[in-house]
């Protein structure tokens, strides 16, 4: 990865910051279920104020396609910021237009500002120039912190980097530095998790891990196509049919680049899907007619956890099994204990991807790994080796 410029050193006092922060938190029932986001956030503000700056907070919020939706308007966000910092954050209710302008040219050193969501405007996701133009024109530095976003080459994650100084904040320096020591320079062996349910969705992240780590793990239902792809009998499982031969090829190209593929040996199977079904732990090779596999079973769950043991460095990107209804999370939640555990012996652990920071929450272990990142899109596209543009925007 190439260097990229971060705040150390730069004097912020005075000066007018715009903070591209990623501000998409989940909300149900107009309620936040989770401040992640913005406590990861949080260091990068409190700097940036401290050391003087006026903070111009813009962020998209939601996928409102270019026009002004209610229901999208970052102004709880902005409130809820607010209190996970414990400081007055103002809000604008544009981001560009008079509004903007008139919001900030009334804010005083230190003052924190949220302006409503960047997406209202079509400018946005369609990365213009003149959109990018207005929102530079209000002020003197441009610091990105939104990794999450970094995915999107949008008038906010990309444009502006390229009209203004601009610096990574502390939380995308903290996700390039983590991300790096995982797959970019990682100390050796290397060893990546992969779940999910089809292979189709992870065809570019499976050939891009192979060429770089040493050991690759795969569970979920993406297990069954590979497994199915050599001959084994699965049932009711889910598969891809479609993909035997491109699971035959990626096994293959794998062995030429020295990358040990771990496949399951036995499965937890059940004839429905529902909590706490009546189920059985069968062969890999040989799931009954009538039944499906819904988590790997002991013996696999043993046999990843010896190999993990054996690693320097571990990624993970989703889960061994159906983790969300019980007991079909037994193998990841075990899994997820000996990854912590093998994390206080020294193991560099990241890991990311919605389903993937669900199920670590699940177990527990989210502040025992070395990084759990908070990029769901982006974390899959940074694994997928490819180069993201609001990280582009801001190398050296
Ligand atoms: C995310 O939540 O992954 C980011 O905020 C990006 O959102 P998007 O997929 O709507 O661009």
């Amino acid at each position: 990865m190439a260097g990229y410029r971060t705040l150390d050193g730069v004097d912020v006092a005075g000066k007018r910051v715009l903070l591209r922060a990623d501000l998409n938190v989940p909300l149900r029932d107009g309620r936040i279920t989770d401040l992640t986001r913005l406590e990861r956030l949080s260091p990068t503000v409190v700097e940036l104020a401290d050391k003087g700056a006026k903070v111009i907070v813009l962020s998209h919020f939601d996928r409102p396609k270019g026009k002004v939706v209610a229901s999208m308007s970052l102004r709880p966000v902005a409130e809820a910021l607010g209190e996970v910092l414990g400081r007055k954050v103002g809000f604008a209710a544009d981001c560009i237009g008079p509004v903007a302008v008139s919001t900030v040219a009334a804010m005083a050193d230190g003052d924190i500002l949220v302006l409503e969501n960047t997406r209202f405007h079509a400018g946005e996701e369609a990365n213009d120039p003149a959109f990018a133009a207005e929102i530079a024109a209000l002020s003197d530095i441009f610091v990105n912190d939104a990794f999450s976003a970094a995915h999107r080459a949008h008038a906010t994650t990309e444009g502006i980097a390229r009209l203004l100084p601009s610096y990574a904040g502390r939380l995308m320096q903290a996700e390039l530095d983590a991300l790096n020591a995982a797959l970019g320079t990682p100390k050796r062996p290397v060893g990546a998790i992969v779940g999910g349910s089809k292979v189709s969705t992870k065809l570019d992240l499976l050939t891009n891990l192979i060429s770089k780590v040493d050991l690759l793990v795969i569970g979920g239902a993406m297990a069954n196509t590979f497994l199915a792809a050599q001959g084994a009998e699965l049932g009711k499982s889910l598969q891809e049919t479609a993909l035997h031969q491109t699971a035959r090829d990626i096994m293959a190209a794998a062995s030429s680049h020295g990358c040990t593929i771990l496949l399951p040996v036995d499965f937890v199977v059940s004839e429905t899907f529902a909590p706490n079904p009546p189920t059985q732990v069968v062969s890999a090779q040989s799931v009954p007619a009538n039944a499906m596999a819904l988590d790997v079973g002991p013996a696999t769950t043993g046999a990843i956890i010896a190999a993990v043991q054996g690693l320097k460095t571990l990624i993970w990107n989703g889960p061994l099994g159906a983790f969300e209804t019980p007991p079909f999370d037994a193998a990841t939640m075990r899994l997820a204990a000996a990854v912590a555990k093998a994390t206080d012996g020294g193991m560099i652990s990241v890991g990311g991807g919605g389903d993937t920071v669900a199920a670590l929450k699940q177990a527990g272990i989210i502040d025992q790994m070395t990084y759990v990142s908070s990029a769901g899109g982006a974390f899959l596209e940074w694994m997928e080796g490819k180069a993201l543009p609001g990280v582009a925007a801001l190398s050296i």
